[in-house]
Formats: structure tokens, sequence, C-alpha cells
């Protein structure tokens, strides 16, 4: 037996799979966020601790017999966390989060720093970890003096139950301080923030096993001895690990809260001027590139929040049947902007309403607006070489079949649409498990789920897509003029 534990920014979800990847248990925990000034955003890393007893001890009262075979754990997390110890590895301050954006000077200056980008093939974007430790160093000096290690968040949990500092190649490659070709850390680029190598912790591949969960907490959590931890991968490596995208010509699209488009690559080819994404794969010789739509399901939430009605009541006044783009375009641009224009400050807009719009044509243009957003990435994982011949949707927003036509004939991509069943990141961490402690190859784990319906672009609609979504691509520069 073996468990995914997936840390996620709200929750922590734990699946008990067996070695052959079927399902047995299922366990939740939640946890808050706080913000404590404007763009801060940070979580106390005890919280994550208690979540991770919580769901071990429910699967245990739910599953005793599984759990007494428990062979091993993985965990798959948010990104680019920083996790402050002092030398006893005591915790400095809360973890500042991926969306946290108070470093974002910090950022500007390091993306323009010699070699970064080059080393670290991606954009130093706010959120991510070096720039919070050159932020600590100007504004809580006193404690960055006494920083001897950041972890990245599952990390924390790694360190928590083994004892052991260790990263692993798809977390490390969201720091600014990997050179992600060489999978290894660059001294240039944590000099260049500020930081020394000693600060960071040694390196595995995301299925490697780290050490065995220690007996003192093995017994408080009522596990049996000798379960091994195996390092995981960041949330979107360990979600490309649950749906078999791995390498070249293997994708998906999620349209979630926010949306995002990846494509396994079996060679590094980096892009950063697309704003395009270019980490380590959690499983070794694998990269990943993606492209990031910060709100995508969340435009359609904030438009029903607005008209009083629910996401679905919107969504079925459209029919199922997909018709072409109106005048009416709308940029979803509600918490900023990542690929391909990297814009925290943008926000999103309406264009072409006219006395005759309603919410039935407002929820149509914003479902569009999504899909070409998500269409910019798709444009921008093409400039590096990607070529697909489909995709896999997955995400919330895909439920909605209308929804996820408008997405295939954007993209001109057929989409693939999975049978139920679990595929998330805490699927793949748990494969990532299995992997570390059987030793089964990736490629005999990670596979593909089952596909319940492949929807295809419509041709009599590509065309009216296609100028629609010309249109949306020359509205950012306008929309920017305005803001
Ligand atoms: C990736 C990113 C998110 C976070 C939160 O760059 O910021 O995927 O990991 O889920």
């Amino acid at each position: 037996m073996f468990i995914g534990l997936d840390l996620g920014t709200s929750g922590l979800r734990a699946l008990l799979v067996g070695s052959d990847g079927a399902v047995r248990g299922l366990a939740e925990a939640h946890y808050g966020v706080s913000h404590p000034h404007d763009g801060w955003s940070e979580q106390d890393p005890a919280d994550w601790i208690n979540a991770c007893k919580s769901v071990l001890a429910e699967l245990a009262k739910a599953r005793p017999k599984e759990m007494a075979a428990l062979q091993g754990v993985a965990f798959s997390g948010h990104m680019h966390g920083a996790t402050v110890l002092d030398a006893d590895g005591a915790v400095l301050r809360p973890c500042i989060l991926w969306n946290d954006t108070r470093s974002h000077m910090e950022a500007a200056a390091l993306d323009k720093a010699d070699n970064v980008r080059e080393i670290s093939g991606n954009i130093v974007f706010p959120g991510f970890t070096a720039p919070k430790l050159t932020w600590m160093a100007r504004c809580e000096p006193d404690l960055f003096g006494r920083v001897a290690m950041v972890l990245l968040p599952k990390d924390y949990l790694v360190f928590w139950l083994t004892g052991q500092r260790v990263s692993e190649m798809s977390d490390a490659a969201g720091t600014s301080w990997l050179d992600t070709g060489a999978r290894a850390w660059s001294d240039t680029t944590i000099k260049a923030s500020g930081m020394r190598p000693d600060q960071m912790p040694a390196l595995v591949e995301g299925n490697a096993v780290v050490g065995e969960i220690r007996a003192d907490i093995a017994e408080i959590l009522g596990l049996p001895r000798g379960v091994q931890v195996v390092a995981g991968g960041a949330d979107n490596a360990a979600a490309a690990c649950g749906v078999g995208t791995m390498g070249e010509g293997e994708a998906f699209v999620s349209l979630g809260t926010s949306g995002v488009m990846l494509a396994g690559r079996n060679r590094y080819a980096p892009a950063p001027d697309s704003a395009v994404h270019t980490f380590c794969h959690a499983v070794p010789d694998r990269w990943y590139q993606m492209g990031v739509v910060l709100a995508a399901t969340d435009n359609l939430n904030w438009l029903a929040g607005i008209t009083g009605q629910s996401p679905q009541t919107l969504t079925a006044a459209l029919g199922e049947d997909i018709r072409a783009p109106g005048p009416l375009r709308f940029f979803p641009y509600l918490s900023g902007e990542r690929t391909p224009h990297n814009d925290s400050v943008i926000r999103a807009g309406f264009a072409g309403v006219g006395a005759g719009s309603d919410a039935k044509s407002l929820t149509k243009a914003v479902m569009e607006g999504v899909c070409f957003a998500l269409r910019d990435s798709y444009e921008a994982l093409k400039s590096t070489g990607v070529e697909l011949a489909s995709a896999l949707a997955i995400g919330g927003g895909t439920r909605s079949t209308l929804w996820t036509k408008m997405l295939s004939t954007a993209l001109d991509l057929p989409l693939e649409r999975p049978a139920q069943g679990e595929f998330g990141a805490a699927m793949g961490a748990a494969r990532l498990a299995i992997s570390g402690v059987t030793g089964v190859t990736p490629q005999d784990i990670m596979t593909k789920p089952k596909i319940a319906e492949k929807i295809l672009p419509d041709a009599d609609l590509r065309l009216a897509f296609e100028d629609a979504y010309h249109s949306y691509k020359n509205g950012y520069s306008h929309l920017k003029a305005l803001q």
C-alpha cells in the first residue's frame, strides 16, 4: 500500500492506493491562508503537519488493514513557497506562498541579473522563491541572518517525517536557484539573490527514496515501522504523473480555478521570453513546459456572483450547441496574467458590449475569453517546439461539454475527456511512491487514464474562432493602455 499526499493551497488530500495504482481510500483536511497585508499570502507550516496527522489518522480508522501494510508515501505540493528554517530546523516565520507578490521589485531586479534567465530557464516571477529571500534580507534582516535552510512546502513535510533536508528537481526548478537543464543548484543564481549554496537542501529525483518515517512519528501516527518516504513532485509535475503526461506529444489542458496547458518534454527547450514555464519533471531525464492562465473558471464564478446565478445555470442557458463568437470579447485577467504577457497588474475587461448584451451573451464571451487565453499558452508552447495531435482535458470546467468544445475549436486540437476517476496530483504522488519503493519504471506506472470521449474542433466554426482569437490577441495592448 502507498499514499500520495497533495499539499494544496486550501487543504491536504491523501490518496491510499495499492501497488497496482487502484484507489483504496481518500481523506482530506483543510487549512487557511493569511493575508496580513495587501499582496501577502502566508501559511503556518504547523497547519500542514496537523493536516497530515489528521488525514493519516482518518485513513488508519477507515482502512486499518491496508494501513498496516503501508510501504511508502510521497508528497506533491504547491510550488515556490519559502519555508525558512534556523540551524536547529525550527521554522523562522510563516511560509511565504506562491501567490504572494510582496517581492515583485526583487523579482524584477533578479530577472535582469546576468545569466539568471538563461540558467533557470524561466522569468523570475514575483511568486518564485529566490526573490522572497531577497525581500527578507531587505525587510526582515534579523530573521534573514538566522536562515540556515530554505525548504519548499512539501519538502518541509518530508523533513518532518524523515529528518532529511531534501528537495527534488520539479519543485527546485520553481525557485530560480536551479540550473534547470543540468538538474543541479546554480551557484550563480543562488549568489545573485544574496544566498549561499549551503542554505539549499540536497537534491534528488522525484521517484528517489529519501528515508524512512522516523520511529517516534510512526508511533504517534500509528503507522507500521519502516515506511519509506519518496521525494515526490511539484503539484503540476505530479498532476502530469497522475495522467501520464511524461514526454513528447503528451499534454493536458486544465480548466480549473486557474488554467494550465502542460506538455511533457524529453529535452530541455526553455523559452523564457514567452513567459512559458520550463521545469524539470518529477522523473529523471524529463522536463515539462506549461502556460498558466491565472483565472479560468474563476471568471465564470465571478460573473455568477454578480448576476446572482450559479455557474451551472449560466452555462445551461447556452445549451450544448457551439456557436460562432460574436462581437463581444472578454479578457479574463481578473487576477492578472502570466503566459504570455507576465503582467500581474492588468485586470479583466469586456469589449463590444451593446444594448442587446445580456447575461447569456456575457457568459458566452467569458467562456470564449478563457479558451483564447489558453490558446495564448498553446502558442507559447508551440514556439518551444511542442507538437501535439491531441491533449487530455481535465479540471472542473471540462465537465461542461460546450466549454470543452469551445476550447477544442479555439485550440484547433482534439481534446480527450477521461472517464471518472482519480488522476490529480495526489495520484501522481502515489505513483512516485510506488516507483520509488518498488522500482517499477515511471513509464509502466504513469499511464494515461481511460478516455471516455474525444471532442473534436468544430470544422465549420474554426475560421470564426480564429478571427475572434486574433481580435482577442490584439485587445491586450488596448486594455493595457486604459489601465
Ligand atoms: C506554478 C504555480 C502553481 C502553484 C500553486 O508556477 O504557481 O501551480 O504551484 O498551485
